[in-house]
């Protein structure tokens, strides 16, 4: 079993945020809750720092913005959190950024998108990504980072690295 708090030197990832999600805090409290999105990064650089990683954090309203990070991440990152907000029912430009890129991805939202309206059922980012974690609030991207922290770790053990 690895130590999944384990450090893990000079691992860099990008976490990006979809649309809309920087009105968190006042948007839709009641399913978004009332952390804010400086605070949720706030605990993202935390649990980074935790296993010495470094973050790069970047929100966008707009598609192309949030395909040309995933795409400059390339000469940069190991991996990719990813919450595509809407963009995660509609977006095959966004899905197409992820598996081009060919980045371990991990997408996840803050409510529980299953529970919700039918169209939210269909995630079309899910499928180009090593999981996906859905429903517990802020708390979904800090367990999305030690998700693909892990992932890359054991990629590593079975690459005998
Ligand atoms: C969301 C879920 C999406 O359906 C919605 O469009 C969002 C937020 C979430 O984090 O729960 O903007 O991605």
């Amino acid at each position: 079993m690895p130590n999944s708090k384990a450090q893990i030197a000079n691992r860099k990832i990008l976490v990006l945020h979809g649309p809309n999600l920087n009105l968190l805090g006042r948007r839709e409290p009641e399913t978004y809750g009332r952390v804010t999105l400086a605070e949720i990064d706030a605990a993202l650089q935390e649990a980074a720092a935790e296993r010495g990683v470094e973050l790069r954090i970047v929100q966008s309203n707009h598609e192309g913005v949030l395909i040309d990070a995933i795409q400059e991440a390339l000469a940069w990152a190991d991996g990719i959190v990813i919450n595509p907000g809407a963009y995660t029912h509609t977006s095959v430009a966004l899905r197409d950024a992820i598996a081009g890129a060919g980045l371990p991805a991990v997408e996840v939202h803050l409510s529980n998108v299953y529970a919700r309206e039918e169209f939210r059922h269909k995630s079309l980012i899910a499928p180009v990504c090593v999981g996906q974690i859905s429903g517990f609030g802020w708390r979904s991207y800090v367990l999305g980072l030690e998700a693909l922290l892990d992932h890359l770790e054991s990629a590593n053990e079975r690459m005998g690295e």
